[in-house]
């Protein structure tokens, strides 16, 4: 599994949305990295890392290792997150995703709570999908694979996953997430939107969470909105709910200074 990797202190690792990579915690991750060792992974397909979760993309040899692609799930996102912290020598960590990456953390929170020391919620949701949340993402899923990821799927995206703010006044926010989403793979944007509708409901592992958890939300994000936030600082026995001003869906990319304002007290009280 690609990653990168800066700063020193308490180990934070953050898990990116959908349909981008470990990048988009870039100006978040400057903000913490004095206070703290902040890590963030690329999914397997996404990114840098390959979609047989093994290698970084490009370093293949198909003869000497044919690609084998495990079903798609958060369950096996959340596995290979933890081979990284293994491989780290992590026994535990503060763990943080947003959106899709907030699926996966609850999913490691649903495997392995003893390795979250804390838990950051970003922009993200607890239930499982509807029926028709389900067969939109098949269907982005088959377009991806058919027509490639050019064009149409950050022209259908960037209104929902940027705030109004943002869109209007912040053209260089626009741009950077644009060259985001078109670099990402095909393959690797099906495997996460077949993933992303597979996964269960996540209410129980909030509930059983006893740690520090902060949940924060953009005040103008459509996709995952503040009542989502709400539904799960109220499920966690020790959530706090964080709604920044001015931001959709992206807060590490639309307000990244906010964001980064209320994880560092936060992340200071955490003993990992
Ligand atoms: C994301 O930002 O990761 C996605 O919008 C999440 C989703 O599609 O549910």
């Amino acid at each position: 599994m690609h990653y990168i990797e800066s700063g020193a202190g308490t180990p934070l690792v953050l898990l990116h949305a959908f349909p981008v990579d470990a990048r988009m915690w870039n100006p978040l991750r400057s903000r913490l990295e004095e206070q703290a060792r902040v890590i963030t992974p690329d999914q397997r397909g996404l990114g840098e890392s390959s979609l047989d979760g093994t290698t970084a993309r490009g370093m293949i040899e198909p003869a000497a290792a044919p690609l084998t692609v495990d079903r798609p799930s958060v369950d096996v996102a959340a596995a290979d997150v933890l081979e990284l912290l293994d491989q780290l020598e992590l026994p535990r960590v503060v763990l943080g995703g947003c959106s899709m990456g907030g699926y996966v953390a609850m999913a490691v929170l649903r495997a392995a709570p003893q390795r979250v020391a804390g838990l950051l919620l970003v922009d993200t949701k607890a239930p499982a999908d509807t029926d028709e949340q389900r067969t939109n993402r098949l269907n982005v899923a088959s377009r991806a694979e058919q027509e490639g990821t050019g064009g149409w799927l950050a022209e259908n995206m960037l209104p929902n996953l940027l705030g109004a703010a943002t869109r209007e006044k912040r053209p260089e926010v626009v741009g950077d997430l644009r060259a985001l989403i078109e670099a990402q793979p095909a393959d690797g944007v099906a495997w996460a939107q077949r993933a992303m509708a597979a996964r269960p409901d996540s209410f129980e592992a909030l509930r059983a969470f006893d740690g520090p958890a902060m949940v924060a939300v953009g005040a103008e994000d459509t996709i995952t909105p503040p009542a989502a936030a709400r539904e799960m600082a109220d499920a966690l026995p020790r959530g706090e709910l964080v709604e920044l001003a001015g931001s959709g869906h992206l807060p590490s990319l639309e307000a990244p200074d906010a964001l980064a304002d209320a994880v560092r007290p936060w992340l200071a009280g955490i003993g990992v």
